[in-house]
């Protein structure tokens, strides 16, 4: 059956880093989407697609908007208890209050309820797409993968790894480290049939990770050359110390990673606030990828983030909500909190709303490198979408009425739009919420 939903359409095929002003913004007022067997068949204006599909049974929302499903390049799983934990910055903060709740994740029963409630959360505020730092233990990590499969959601994720620098109830051994890794690599990296789950190598990060743990982690990349590699980088200045003191023959943290092939093309590093022209250069080189995290920049007062550097030097870059370092799951408001970080930022890169739509939705895809598959609306991709529309009495509702044209309504959007805006969700084709 073809389904037309008709509704305000919005997305960014094209890069507007790469084009001037809001010009690559494609929006159609009265638009069209259909959505046959999980993917999208047409996409543009109402009359025109329906020409071409005159039995597709039509769904109207005249008041909504159609975008992309969300892609969340950097979100933890057992982390939703931790959110809104005030007063720390982040080594108090992790020993404080995340990993005690991290350690609850040993037992299963807990671990399916997170899972659930995880998953429904994300999908709730819009997300399809999800790089997800995972739980240290093999069996929540499973469970995960299970729960993720059943809502046919797209996650990559993976065991998270430490050896040092961390409670005893969340260490693990290289050796135990590579054989948990392996069997979950075996059994997950797309191997669902609906190609939706990916597998990535997570050592937590420096701090807790030995020289052995890490060549562990190169030893399965090199194995297994098409998992990711995700983990976290250049955060905190307390953070980035400890790694100099704990690797001291390393050049910089980044160092840390590259000594053991641990940078590439499928790695994504979370946060990257300190950072010199010469790790950034590094990066390119090596086409990583970076999870801008601004909530959690400002909530564990990590730092500002510099875009414009990251754009200059042409490094890749999705938008990361961090819960529960972070403050929700919503990427329309990560995408307002890299705007105001960036309009306090001395040199800041001035965002406007095609951006960050793109950061929210295409440019995640490209950073996870799924953008053929997923991130716009185009003829081919994957029907993940989200329709958003604004509760009658609801002050987005107001904004918009008022909006002069496109550009200034998705800019309330960002401003305004949070989970009670989310009317449905399609994960490939299907309505979900
Ligand atoms: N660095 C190591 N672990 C974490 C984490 O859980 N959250 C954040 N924001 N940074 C980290
Ligand atoms: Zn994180």
């Amino acid at each position: 059956m073809q389904k037309l939903l008709r509704a305000h359409i919005l997305h960014t095929p094209d890069n507007p880093f790469e084009t001037e002003g809001n010009s690559a913004l494609v929006s159609h007022v009265d638009g069209a989407v259909v959505i046959e067997k999980g993917l999208i068949q047409a996409s543009g204006e109402y009359e025109v697609v329906r020409k071409q599909f005159p039995d597709a049974v039509v769904e109207h929302h005249p008041k909504a908007f159609i975008m992309p499903g969300f892609v969340d390049c950097h979100v933890h799983y057992p982390q939703i208890a931790v959110l809104g934990s005030m007063g720390m910055e982040l080594l108090d903060w992790l020993e404080l209050r995340t990993f005690p709740e991290e350690s609850r994740l040993s037992d299963a029963t807990y671990a399916k309820q997170t899972a659930k409630t995880f998953l429904r959360t994300m999908l709730c505020n819009g997300t399809t797409t999800a790089m997800v730092f995972g739980a240290h233990f093999l069996e929540a990590q499973n469970i995960l993968f299970e729960e993720a499969q059943s809502l046919g959601l797209n996650i990559i994720s993976g065991l998270v790894t430490s050896d040092q620098n961390i409670p005893d109830s969340l260490k693990t051994t290289p050796e135990k480290a590579y054989s948990e890794n392996k069997s979950l690599i075996e059994k997950w990296h797309r191997k669902d049939g609906k190609d939706n789950l990916r597998y990535a190598v997570m050592p937590r990060f420096s701090v807790t990770c030995s020289d052995a743990l890490l060549e562990v982690c190169g030893t399965l990349m090199q194995e297994y050359p098409d998992v990711y590699f995700h983990t976290h980088i250049n955060e905190n200045p307390s953070e980035i110390a400890f790694v100099k003191e704990l690797f001291p023959w390393a050049e910089d943290y980044l160092g840390t990673y590259e000594r053991y092939n641990l940078i590439g093309k499928r790695s994504v590093l979370a946060h990257n606030v300190h950072v010199s022209d010469n790790a950034l250069n590094r990066l390119a080189r090596a086409e990583a990828a970076i999870a801008h995290c601004p909530s959690s920049n400002m909530f564990i007062g990590s730092g500002l983030f510099d875009m414009r550097r990251h754009l200059d030097h042409k490094v890749r870059l999705g938008l990361g909500t961090d819960v529960g370092g972070g403050t929700g799951f919503s990427l329309f408001k990560e995408g307002l909190m890299a705007y105001q970080m960036q309009m306090l930022n001395q040199d800041g890169y001035r965002l406007n709303s095609s951006e960050l739509l793109y950061l929210a939705t295409k440019g995640g895809a490209e950073a996870l490198g799924l953008d053929e598959q997923l991130g716009d609306l185009t003829v081919g991709k994957r029907a993940d979408l989200v329709l958003v529309e604004a509760p009658e009495t609801s002050t987005l509702s107001q904004a918009l009425k008022h909006s002069p044209n496109e550009e200034a309504a998705l800019s309330s959007l960002f401003t305004l739009a949070r989970e009670d805006c989310v009317k449905e969700v399609y994960v490939a084709g299907e309505a979900s919420l």
